[in-house]
This record gives C-alpha cells, sequence and structure tokens, in this order.
C-alpha cells in the first residue's frame, strides 16, 4: 500500500512562476498540492492553479478585521486541508506569529537574495542599488522575523555592471525554479532537519 501524499499548500500574492515550477515538477509525484492561496484577488498565480486542477482561496486581509483575524481563517482553511508544508512562493505580506507558531518548521520561503542580505521587498533592486558582486537566492524556514528562519538552501549568481534588472529576475528565477522545488521533494521524503546542537543551522541529506 502507498503512504499518503505528503499535502503541500502553495502561497502567492502575484505572477506565480515559482508555483508554475512545484506544478510541473513535484505535484502528482513526490507532493500533492492540495490548495493555493493568494492575499490578492487578481493574482495570475491563481489562474495556473485552476488550470492544474488545485483548489484556490484568497485570503486579502481587506475581507477581514485585521492581518490577524485574516491569519486565523487562513491558518483555519489550511488545517482544514491537513497541509504537511506550506510554501510561501512570492508571498508579498507578513505572516503573523500566531499563524508562525501554529505551522512551526512547516513554512518555507523563496527569497531572491542571499540572506541576511537585503530582506524584505525589492532585494534585487537593492542588491544593485548597493554594487554587490554577488547575489543570489535563499530558501528557508519561517520564523516570527522577516526573511529569518534557519536556511535550506542558498545559491549564488555574480553580478556585472551596468546591471540589467530584468535580466537578473530572469537569472534568479531560474535558480528559484530549481532550488524550490528541491527543497520540497527533500522535506517532503523526511531529508530535511534542524540542527538538534544548533536550531540556526538546517541538515540536509540531499545525497542520491
Ligand atoms: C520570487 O522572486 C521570490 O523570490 C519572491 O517573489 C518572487 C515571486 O515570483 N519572494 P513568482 O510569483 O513566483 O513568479
Amino acid at each position: 500500500m502507498s503512504s499518503p501524499a505528503f499535502r503541500v499548500a502553495v502561497l502567492i500574492s502575484g505572477t506565480g512562476t515559482n508555483l508554475q515550477a512545484l506544478l510541473d515538477t513535484v505535484h502528482g509525484r513526490e507532493v500533492e498540492i492540495v490548495g493555493v492561496v493568494s492575499s490578492r484577488p487578481d493574482a495570475a498565480g491563481l489562474q495556473r492553479a485552476e488550470r492544474a486542477g488545485v483548489e484556490t482561496a484568497v485570503f486579502a486581509i481587506a475581507g477581514h478585521p485585521d492581518r490577524a483575524a485574516r491569519d486565523r481563517a487562513l491558518g483555519d482553511w489550511l488545517a482544514a486541508r491537513e497541509v504537511d508544508l506550506v510554501v510561501l512562493a512570492g508571498f508579498m505580506e507578513l505572516l503573523g506569529p500566531e499563524f508562525v507558531r501554529r505551522f512551526a518548521g512547516r513554512i518555507v520561503n523563496v527569497h531572491p537574495s542571499l540572506l541576511p542580505a537585503f530582506p524584505g521587498v525589492g532585494a534585487i533592486e537593492r542588491a544593485v542599488e548597493h554594487g554587490v558582486r554577488v547575489t543570489g537566492v535563499t530558501i528557508h524556514y519561517v520564523d516570527e522575523h522577516l526573511d529569518n528562519g534557519p536556511i535550506l538552501f542558498q545559491e549564488p549568481l555574480e553580478l556585472s555592471y551596468p546591471a540589467c534588472i530584468d535580466e537578473i529576475e530572469q537569472r534568479v528565477h531560474a535558480v528559484e525554479h530549481r532550488l524550490l522545488p528541491q527543497a520540497v521533494r527533500l522535506i517532503a521524503a523526511g531529508r530535511v532537519r534542524i540542527d538538534p546542537g544548533n536550531p540556526r543551522v538546517v541538515l540536509v541529506d540531499d545525497v542520491d
């Protein structure tokens, strides 16, 4: 008898190319994407989910008394679908501490810089403004602070100047679309754990 699928929800706010990468590579194989949630009703990524036959929902703060109430409703929706992992793939809003505690150790995020450099929005633009020679992509667990949790994967990208933001974005996306599915695959396989001796460090068994 096969074991029940590892159940993943993906949270988005925009285009959803990382969601598409997950739909194309791991969905229906190692994991089941059981829901896609957007913080905005007009997120193009919602159509990607619908095309793949994945249930969607919109949880905008505007529809709730405050963020905590939105987070509770979102958490209830995810819990009802017995989600094992929540993937933030371009989800442009903060999730409050209550939500993070409720799904502790079960939320990952993809960020377009080598954290802890350039947390928050506009990471690529700010890296270029700063004139960095190396930026990159980080996949990390989510804790109660912005773009701060323990790191699973990082991959560097060299920059040259004058820099073209569009071209850097494309290179960043190409890395993200490879690293994020790899992270989800390894987590689903139980090959990722926090170092018991150092909670900042993630131990990844990625030897095939
Ligand atoms: C990605 O670059 C991700 O790192 C950042 O938001 C972007 C989302 O892109 N958090 P997409 O919606 O997956 O195309």
